[in-house]
């Protein structure tokens, strides 16, 4: 069985932090998003990774070529995608890749906190009867999302799994609350339905049309609904909630190489990263330090991450994910639910003219505390 991980798109809900940046490569516990991806391809025993890039290709094959945390049986192809014209236009382009081999796509902004292994082995059966088999979890926004309707109500139940009658791309009325998560298995008869469809009313050819095309030619589609958690990390709070939970799992360790001063104190579980420096600070786990990052007379909550580089002086952070190289020096007020993107500054201005100062990137949200 191959992996197919779709990693083009452009990002445009995270702007302007995907101005600079690979949404797949914003970092979850210091992670890049697509890294949790393949470690649910590589736990599932899967070791040919095919990954559909788009104009963020060079940055997206360096991080993963030189990534070190799969063993060397992983074998990936980068894939190139000239234009996002769907999902089921991503795998007519992975088609060389693929031949005729069954295989799992999962979209690289993804995070889903069930294995993969179980699903993978009774698909690769060889008593299984289904083309392909879906994720499904319960939302309170459908519309937002493809939609499936299933063939009995009883096999709601996180855990089960049942048949699929009818899939609906983002549907004004929705026919149940059960949104497709972005993993799919499928086996060669998907090819057929990919070019067998039209594009939708957005101009992409869709994979959820493709899976529906399947159904009409009475093929079986299984859905299966999640028991955990299922995030798309498109937008600022839906990263902060998968880092929060990627945060919930951590083992807390500290490099050798970090230094943590005797007026430090750490609780709850912490990752401290190589060459770190927490001083006179509180930190209060789960959160992790990134290499280097210089942590000074600070207090840094749960469920923060800060990477590599980052300095943090005489300020308050939880619940927060702080990018490469930024410095926050002498905030007063805590700087709680915030994505700040690298080599950002946040300092306290100068006490008059008391001004709120400035500089954001285009597209960029700031939230000022009320005086
Ligand atoms: C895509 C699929 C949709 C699915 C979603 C999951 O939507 O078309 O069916 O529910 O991924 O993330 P898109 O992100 O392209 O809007």
């Amino acid at each position: 069985m191959k992996g197919l991980i779709l990693s083009g798109g452009k990002g445009t809900r995270l702007r302007p932090l995907t101005y600079t940046r690979a949404k797949q490569l914003l970092p979850l516990a210091n992670r890049p998003v697509l890294f949790y991806a393949i470690d649910a391809l590589v736990e599932a025993g899967i070791s040919e990774i095919g990954i559909i890039v788009g104009d963020t290709f060079a940055e997206i094959e360096e991080t993963v070529s030189s990534a070190t945390c799969w063993d060397q049986e992983v074998a990936f192809e980068f894939i190139h995608q000239p234009q996002p014209l769907g999902l089921a236009h991503a795998v007519i382009t992975a088609e060389p890749f693929l031949g005729a081999d069954p295989f799992v796509m999962f979209l690289g902004d993804n995070l889903i906190g069930d294995s993969l292994a179980p699903m993978a082995r009774e698909f690769l059966a060889a008593d299984n009867p289904y083309a392909s088999q879906i994720l499904l979890k319960r939302v309170a926004n459908p519309s937002q999302f493809g939609v499936a309707e299933l063939e009995a109500d009883g096999g709601e139940r996180p855990g089960a799994a049942v048949r699929v009658r009818r899939l609906i791309e983002k549907p004004k009325d929705p026919p149940s609350d059960l949104a497709l998560v972005g993993v799919y298995f499928f086996d060669q008869r998907i090819h057929t339905a990919t070019h067998a469809i039209k594009p939708s009313a957005r101009g992409e050819l869709e994979i959820t049309d493709a899976i529906q095309w399947l159904i009409d030619q009475r093929q079986a589609v299984k859905a299966t609904v999640l028991d955990s958690y299922w995030i798309d990390t498109g937008k600022m709070e839906d990263i902060l909630d998968a880092n929060r939970q990627v945060l919930a799992r951590l083992e807390p360790s500290i490099d050798p190489t970090a230094h943590i001063a005797p007026d430090a104190a750490l609780s709850g579980a912490v990752v401290v990263q190589a060459g770190a420096r927490i001083e006179n600070s509180v930190i209060r786990g789960p959160a992790i330090i990134g290499e280097r990052a210089v942590i000074r007379d600070a207090f840094i909550g749960p469920f923060s991450s800060i990477y590599h580089d980052v300095q943090i002086e005489g300020s308050e952070v939880e619940y927060s994910i702080v990018l490469e190289h930024a410095r926050i020096q002498n905030v007063q007020g805590r700087i709680d639910q915030s994505l700040i993107g690298r080599y950002a500054e946040v300092y306290t201005a100068p006490p008059r003219p008391r001004t709120h100062r400035l500089m954001l990137g285009d597209h960029s949200t700031t939230g000022l505390a009320p005086h």
